[in-house]
């Protein structure tokens, strides 16, 4: 008999419904189709209802992927929630979700690692569930990025967007095994960083109208830090696993850029065949872009029982994670 470890059971997501081309983005900052397309591979993103939050869209994902896991949601006894955009400071996201599903007293916690929250997430609900410490942990990437960019700063307004993916992480006979993780951290708050809001810089006229509660990035560091986290992560995946990179079926990464990906991926010598890409319908949205990545490639039956699947990820702290899965 085959030992049960911890496994991805079932994957949900959501975008909002509103599409904001780059020719939209055009309109507030000077900046072109063109531009954004060759040097970033968006074309379009998600931006959610002005009423619209981010834990609403939590629970639509949520709603999908428990249907998928024939779960209630009472089944569930942990919540794990990434983001970066949460509905308040506290209550945190994961109560908001709590509440929305009538889940129960469970514990309900937030992840702050920015868009590697997702493969974070993973991780832990991974070692609770290996550890019999919890039986159904419900996983979710969530962000309302729009509500954090700065729409006047145009090299990086045209990156992020919003939407939400769960996935519902338990033991299983084989079916979605998660085979081996790890995530890492190094401080770096000139990368990428949110200046105000915390107690460095509290809420203030001054911060509000110097924008400093949207997100403020060094892009030309996180893209060189990102194409050799993408690279190291691979191998070393690979390596833990004893498979090569010819044995992954498919790459999930986090969607912040085509180029990162494409440079990480070919030192790698995995053909883009393998790598799944929608970020030039839906952008960055930080922690639910694996999730909605993996919703879609599920979709597309690009992935087929036993398939070596790879998600990783890099975001602000620094920090980065990766997580292979036996499909
Ligand atoms: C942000 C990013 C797209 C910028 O691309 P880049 O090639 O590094 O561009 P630069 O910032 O060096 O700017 C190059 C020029 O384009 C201009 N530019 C920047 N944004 C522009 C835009 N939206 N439209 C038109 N021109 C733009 C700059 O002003 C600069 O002009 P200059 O040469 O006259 O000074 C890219 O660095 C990136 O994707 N980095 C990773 C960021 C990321 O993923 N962050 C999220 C992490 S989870």
């Amino acid at each position: 008999m085959t030992e049960q470890r911890a496994g991805i059971l079932s994957i949900g997501s959501y975008v909002p419904e509103r599409v904001v081309t780059n020719d939209d983005m055009s309109k507030i900052v000077d900046t072109s189709d063109e531009w954004i397309f060759q040097r970033t591979g968006i074309r379009e993103r998600r931006f959610a209802r002005e009423d619209e939050y981010t834990s609403d869209m939590a629970l639509e994902a949520t709603k999908v992927a428990l249907e998928r896991a024939e779960m209630k949601p009472t089944d569930i006894d942990y919540i794990l929630v990434a983001t970066a955009s949460p509905d308040n400071t506290f209550p945190n996201t994961a109560c908001w979700v709590q509440q929305g599903l009538q889940m129960g007293d469970i514990p309900s916690l937030d992840i702050s690692t920015a868009c590697a929250g997702f493969v974070y997430a993973i991780e832990l609900a991974a070692a609770l569930v290996n550890t019999d410490t919890y039986k159904n942990v419900l996983v979710i990437g969530a962000e309302k990025l729009s509500s954090i960019t700065n729409f006047s700063d145009r090299s990086s307004c045209i990156l992020f967007a919003d939407g939400a993916g769960a996935a519902v992480v338990t033991r299983t006979d084989g079916n979605g095994r998660i085979v081996c993780t790890r995530n890492g951290a190094r401080y770096d708050y000139d990368a990428l960083n949110v200046a105000a809001g915390g107690t460095r810089l509290p809420a203030s006229h001054e911060t509000v109208e110097k924008n400093m509660h949207t997100i403020a990035l060094k892009g030309r560091t996180v893209y060189k830090f990102a194409v050799q986290k993408f690279m190291e992560m691979a191998q070393e995946a690979c390596s833990r696993a004893d498979i090569t990179p010819d044995d992954v079926a498919l790459v999930v990464p986090h969607q912040a850029n085509i180029n990162i990906i494409e440079s990480a991926m070919k030192r790698v010598g995995i053909e883009m065949d393998r790598v799944l890409i929608n970020l030039d319908r839906y952008g960055n949205t930080s922690s639910a872009s694996i999730p909605i990545a993996m919703d879609e490639a599920l979709a597309e039956g690009r992935i087929k029982r036993g398939d070596y699947v790879l998600f990783e990820a890099f975001g602000g702290g620094l920090s980065w994670g990766y997580n292979l899965v036996k499909w």
